[in-house]
């Protein structure tokens, strides 16, 4: 199965023209053939100006809106990122969860209209330090609570599992430099996939792994076939990170 490759750029660069720039940078890294799917996800003001500079790479969202228009300051919709030929949503992220104080009920609502206007979602969720230095079991409690409120009523969404991606994202692994090991990251991501298959009764969740990850780290992930691909947030904005994690995932 194709790994997934997903460029957060949060809120870089400054300008469009860098915008442009380094999203040919990615486009130029993609093989002609047999290539993972590479996502970037550029701030909302460069949807537009980096989907026309794209190809071979797909288009992707930080975040949506749950609703299709209407007086919602500041929101920008699902509709509006369909327009724009936006394919992925990134829904959930920690960053907004924890500076924007997003909640599971708003992570919900994403969801499900991302799920029914056809966008592939990528869900991110993980748990912060103090949680992991309760141990393993307080991390699948955090873990499974997130995905139940997060994932409610999916299953009224005519899901196609393929339009649903889940990030496994250890908050202190996030720009730390300090990835989570390979090894636990897997065993995770198998917890996550188990707790979806079994409450959704789908066969296997793309689950992508997120937090630190570099062009030379992600040799090290890679061994494991359950890791479906990659969310990558700092080395995505370095030209000689983007060629190595693009060629460095087959
Ligand atoms: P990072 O960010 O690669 O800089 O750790 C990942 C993310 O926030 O999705």
């Amino acid at each position: 199965m194709k790994k997934i490759i997903a460029f957060n750029w949060k809120s870089n660069p400054v300008t469009v023209k860098a915008a442009i720039k380094l999203a040919k940078t990615v486009e130029n890294a993609i093989p002609q053939k047999k290539y993972s799917e590479v996502v970037i996800a550029p701030p909302f003001v460069f949807l537009e100006d980096v989907g026309k500079a794209i190809k071979k790479a797909k288009l992707g969202s930080q975040d949506i809106f749950w609703k299709n228009n209407g007086p919602y300051t500041g929101e920008i919709s699902w509709h509006q990122e369909k327009n724009l030929k936006v394919k992925y949503a990134i829904v959930g992220h920690s960053e907004r969860r924890q500076i924007l104080g997003e909640t599971d009920g708003m992570i919900n609502k994403k969801v499900l209209a991302a799920l029914k206007s056809g966008l592939k979602v990528i869900l991110c969720i993980g748990e912060n330090l103090t949680i992991r230095k309760r141990g393993k079991k307080a991390v699948e409690n955090f873990i499974k609570s997130q995905l139940q409120k997060d994932l409610k009523n999916i299953e009224n969404c005519k899901l196609k599992i393929e339009n649903l991606i889940i990030a496994y994202e250890p908050i202190w692994a996030i720009g730390s430099k300090h990835p989570d090991t390979p090894k636990d990251a897997v065993e995770m991501i198998n917890f996550i996939k188990k707790v979806v298959s079994g409450k959704y009764k789908v066969e296997s969740v793309k689950t992508l792994y997120g937090g630190s990850v570099n062009g030379k780290n992600i040799k090290n992930f890679l061994k494991y076939k359950e890791i479906g691909g990659f969310l990558v947030g700092g080395a995505s904005l370095k030209p000689k990170e983007i060629k190595n994690i693009i060629q460095n995932t087959k």
